[in-house]
Order: C-alpha cells, then sequence, then structure tokens
C-alpha cells in the first residue's frame, strides 16, 4: 500500500487547466515539486511566461511547460489535448473556472448564466472527455476538479456559478462510477473562501450586496469559519497532489471540503 511521499508524482505527468491562477498556480508548483511533468495552462500569456520560469525553477522531471488555452474554444481544447497526449498525460487537475457578479435571481442575463456554466461546466466536461479517451488507453490516471462549497449548498445571489458546481460535482461523482473501470480515479475538491483575486473579490462583491465595507465582511466571513482564517492556494494544492498519488487509491468519486470546518456535514 502506498504511502504519501515528497515524490508522490514521480514518472506521472499532469494538465492543470487555471494554472494562470492563484489555486492552479498552486497545484502546477506543488505537482512539479512532487516529481510530475507539468502542462500548465491559462490565456494570460505574460503570466504563462513567468509560469514557465517559476515552474523550472521546481520541476524535478525536466517535462514541465505551458501551453495557451481557452478551454471554451473547441479547437484550442483540442490542440491543448493532443499535446497532453503527446507527453504521456495521465492526470488532469481543471482549476479554470469564473464566478460571475452577485446578481438578484430576476436579473440574470442569458449571456451570465451561459457564460459561467461554459467554462465552469460544459467546456471542463468537453475537455477531460477530449484527455480521458487517452488515459483509458493508457489504462489509468486520476482526475480533480476544483468544485467549491459552492457545489454543495446554496450560495447567497450566485446563481449561476453555485449552479455550475453543482453540475461539476455531479459529473464527477457519475464520471468517477464510470471510469474506475479503467483505473481513472476521479474526485473533486470543495474548498471556501481561499486567498486569491477571486476569493478577495467574491468578499468584494458579497460586501456590496450588503451594503457593507470590505474589512468588516471580511471579519464576518472569518468568524463563520471554525479555523479562522481563509484556506491558502497552498492547502487545496496540498490536497489535489494527495488525491492524484497513489495514496489516494481507493479515493473515489469524492468531494473532499476545504473549508476550515465551515460545513460540517
Ligand atoms: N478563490 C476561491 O475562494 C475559490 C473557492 C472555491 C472554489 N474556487 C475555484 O477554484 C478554481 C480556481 O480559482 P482561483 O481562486 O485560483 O481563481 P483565479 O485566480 O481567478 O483563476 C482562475 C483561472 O481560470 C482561468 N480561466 C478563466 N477563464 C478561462 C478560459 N475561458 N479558458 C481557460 N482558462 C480560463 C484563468 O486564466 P487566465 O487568467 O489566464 O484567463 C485563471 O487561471 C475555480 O474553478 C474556482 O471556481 C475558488
Amino acid at each position: 500500500m502506498p504511502t504519501f511521499s515528497e515524490d508522490a508524482l514521480g514518472g506521472e505527468s499532469v494538465v492543470v487547466t487555471g494554472a494562470t491562477g492563484g489555486i492552479g498556480w498552486s497545484v502546477a508548483e506543488r505537482a512539479a515539486k512532487a516529481g510530475a511533468g507539468v502542462l500548465a495552462t491559462g490565456r494570460d500569456t505574460d503570466r504563462l511566461e513567468e509560469i514557465d520560469d517559476r515552474l523550472a525553477e521546481v520541476d524535478a522531471s525536466g517535462r514541465t511547460t505551458t501551453h495557451e488555452a481557452d478551454i471554451t474554444n473547441e479547437a484550442e481544447r483540442v490542440e491543448l489535448a493532443s499535446k497532453a497526449e503527446q507527453m504521456g498525460v495521465t492526470m488532469l487537475v481543471n482549476a479554470a473556472g469564473i464566478t460571475g457578479s452577485r446578481t438578484d435571481f430576476e436579473d440574470l442575463s442569458q449571456h451570465e448564466v451561459a457564460e459561467i456554466l461554459d467554462l465552469n461546466f460544459v467546456s471542463t466536461l468537453r475537455f477531460t472527455q477530449e484527455l480521458y479517451r487517452s488515459m483509458k488507453d493508457r489504462s489509468g490516471g486520476a482526475i480533480v476538479n476544483i468544485a467549491s462549497l459552492s457545489g454543495l449548498r446554496g450560495t447567497y445571489k450566485s446563481i449561476p456559478y453555485c449552479s455550475s458546481k453543482f453540475a461539476l460535482v455531479g459529473f464527477t461523482q457519475s464520471l468517477a462510477l464510470e471510469a474506475i473501470e479503467h483505473d481513472i480515479r476521479v474526485n473533486a475538491v470543495c474548498p471556501g473562501w481561499v486567498d486569491t483575486e477571486m476569493g478577495r473579490e467574491g468578499i468584494r462583491s458579497k460586501a456590496e450586496a450588503h451594503g457593507r465595507a470590505y474589512d468588516e465582511q471580511l471579519e464576518r466571513e472569518l468568524d463563520a469559519i471554525p479555523s479562522k482564517r481563509m484556506s491558502t492556494p497552498d492547502d487545496v494544492a496540498n490536497a489535489v497532489v494527495y488525491l492524484l498519488s497513489d495514496a489516494s487509491e481507493n479515493i473515489v468519486g469524492e468531494s473532499l471540503k476545504i473549508s476550515g470546518g465551515s460545513v460540517l456535514r
């Protein structure tokens, strides 16, 4: 029975979407430190250049690289998947995501609903499908979807985001049942507040919706967390690397909460 070790992903290759963002970057860095070849992807080319340099500093595999792709664009998804296949990728972390604004239900536009569901659910599913075929051919792999506590319970004035994350959790569980027949494990993590640009923006928009100052809203949010702190991107990345590794070999279709005890049920 494998136990978790520092080189837990040695010999593996992983694609990380949303690697230009807070959580995705931390996952890419930790996976590279754990010995994996990493294909880090996002749309921001300046950030991808920085990531190339920073990954080179921690790359134990000699196989880390970056690739610009908009996951909502089919041609770009196919190109990214083909690059991943050439790299022999057997692992995928879906971290790309958007939240949208806090909107009253009756004011939600078709565009906003479609845009959020497209990236967070439909295009994420379609990209996973592209890679799944080659994972099946290689008979094994692991997929981790970055969902959210918003995929487990409703959140205030956040219907498209919340719905997209519930869909992602449902996708995780359904695919897990099918994929395990091919020795591919599929899991999700469900973070609460994470200290990234997206997390801070979420608190800012909640403050606005309630007519409060940012600091007051932040204090309220921290007060509601039993551990009294937001998660860091590394808190999430550590859990993701564990779920990718053989040390979690019988964990299948799970939605792991990372929230300092915010939702204890
Ligand atoms: N932060 C939180 O409090 C929190 C809590 C729970 C769950 N999450 C989830 O964790 C994931 C990462 O969040 P984060 O906090 O790291 O957010 P972030 O820093 O805003 O990063 C979002 C990432 O998504 C990428 N992205 C957006 N649209 C894309 C598109 N069309 N194609 C490809 N990539 C796209 C961005 O790439 P570019 O910038 O290069 O476009 C960026 O890398 C998201 O799925 C989010 O829902 C976050």
